[in-house]
């Protein structure tokens, strides 16, 4: 009982607190229409000598934030920005359309407190002001910043320090949220501290022999290349071998002729995060250039306008986001001047996927099926070879699941905590090109409910 009065009176302090205007709380994004909800945007120092800041930005569910979970989102590349990619074109409330912001109508703010977090250091609007760390930066390093920027994050805002906590996030993220939340398991054993619920990741790379090589089927299944050629990058040199070489500055020749010929015949004019979509696309698309990187490829910029690029880089835009550019002279979607640690694509992290399941954490593996960089193929063997290993039993066998009247995709559950599903129609940037089915998805995954089923339909 006086613990139920101790939490009210907390409670109270902390809607007090939200009502005087917190320092990082943005009173208006240029061009943004009227909004229901609060907006909050800025740095957390992530070592003791203040050289090193992330940026994020945080949006309030648009009603009643308080019942509603904290979601923390991730993109990957490695070195790709959460604010540019997650927030401002796939998930979040606001999408750049000219000198306005639009607002999406099926942004994840619907149901949760959307954090969007650009890591590590030299990625957006983060930075160090030590440009030699630049040069050393890891997956060991990037969990490391990334779990200490939410421990000061909960400073900021401890009202939502006990919140029902998820990780989310997509392709290189596939290595970023297992790592952050294996961390936080490590810590919650000394002391509570991370109230993690649950894990959700889109296309993503876990395991990079699988992974990578799925792409040579999914290319010769969708037309993309031929009989011949499939057998030349299935036997004389996959794309795992191609990768390995590729970050060693070592291809082979075999290798070189092999990729000239698959990239002849795909074709740059064919979207690879989406194989049915045109060319003309932001580049924010472009965030897993590094997981899919192309020799001699001659950048093409068919899209002459970015809207989020032109945005970002609005000094109106900045100031009001309380961002600033360090050491950088314009804010890219992907980091020009990190240089990560690529060797780590090889770390597998299927297998720290399968210890946060048997620690109780829900997980869920989508994939938008029209994706051929991390294919939905490679995603579905993984998590089926992953639930035998651990023993888990189908609750849900794989069966078609609904968005209104239409097949949203397809969904297989085992042992009631790890879930597959894909998303019909839908790119490497789920919520960017299905963006309502993507909140369908993301609305179960949150619930912690099956997909919905025939019986919607009628
Ligand atoms: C800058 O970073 C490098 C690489 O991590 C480190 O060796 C060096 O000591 C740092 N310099 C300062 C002044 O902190
Ligand atoms: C890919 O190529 C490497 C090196 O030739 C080989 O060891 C590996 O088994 C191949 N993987 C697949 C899936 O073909």
């Amino acid at each position: 009982m006086a613990m139920a009065i101790l939490f009210l009176i907390l409670g109270c302090f902390a809607e007090v607190e939200s009502m005087l205007s917190h320092p990082d709380k943005i009173t208006k994004l240029p061009g943004q229409p009227t909004l229901q909800f609060q907006q909050f945007s800025g740095y957390v120092t992530v070592d003791d000598r203040k050289q090193r800041a992330l940026f994020y930005y945080f949006v309030e569910a648009e009603k009643d934030p308080s019942s509603k979970p904290l979601v923390l989102w991730l993109n990957g590349g490695p070195g790709c920005s959460s604010i540019g990619v997650g927030a401002f074109s796939e998930n979040g409330p606001l999408r750049p359309n000219g000198q306005v912001l639009d607002r999406n109508e099926y942004s994840w703010n619907r149901e949760a407190n959307m954090l969007y977090l650009d890591t590590p250091i030299g990625v957006g609007f983060s930075y160090s002001t030590n440009t030699s760390e630049y040069g050393t930066v890891n997956d060991e390093i990037t969990a490391r910043v990334n779990i200490f920027f939410l421990q000061r994050w909960f400073l900021k805002f401890p009202q939502y320090a006990h919140t029902p906590l998820f990780i989310t996030g997509e392709s290189y993220a596939g290595h970023y949220v297992p790592q952050l939340a294996k961390l936080m398991i490590k810590f919650n054993k000394k002391k509570m501290v991370f109230n993690l619920k649950g894990i959700a990741l889109g296309n993503p790379l876990l395991d990079f022999t699988t992974d990578l090589n799925s792409r040579a089927e999914y290319f010769w299944s969708h037309g993309l290349i031929t009989d011949s050629t499939y057998n030349m990058f299935t036997s004389m040199c996959n794309y795992s071998q191609y990768v390995r070489e590729y970050y060693r500055d070592n291809v082979s020749p075999v290798c070189s002729r092999a990729m000239s010929q698959v990239n002849r015949e795909t074709s740059r004019f064919v979207d690879k995060y989406d194989v049915t979509l045109d060319v003309c696309i932001p580049s924010v698309l472009s965030q897993s250039k590094f997981i899919a990187p192309q020799q001699n490829a001659e950048r093409i910029d068919v899209c002459v306008e970015d809207e989020i690029v032109n945005y970002l880089n609005r000094k109106d835009v900045q100031k009001a986001l309380h961002a600033r550019l360090v050491g950088v002279r314009r804010w890219d979607v992907c980091s020009n001047i990190l240089d990560y640690d690529m060797l780590n694509l090889e770390i597998p992290t299927i297998s720290i996927v399968g210890s946060l399941v048997k620690e109780g954490i829900p997980v869920l593996i989508y994939s938008g099926d029209q994706d051929s960089v991390i294919p939905l193929t490679g995603s579905r063997t993984l998590v089926n070879a992953l639930a035998q290993e651990l023993g888990l039993k189908t609750t849900v066998p794989y069966r078609v699941w609904f968005e209104g009247k239409q097949v949203g995709g397809w969904t297989q559950v085992y042992g009631n905590v790890l879930s597959f599903a894909t998303i019909r129609g839908a790119s490497h940037e789920a919520p960017f090109s299905k963006p309502k089915r993507s909140l369908v998805l993301f609305k179960s995954f949150l619930e912690g409910i099956p997909l919905p089923d025939a019986t919607v339909r009628r």
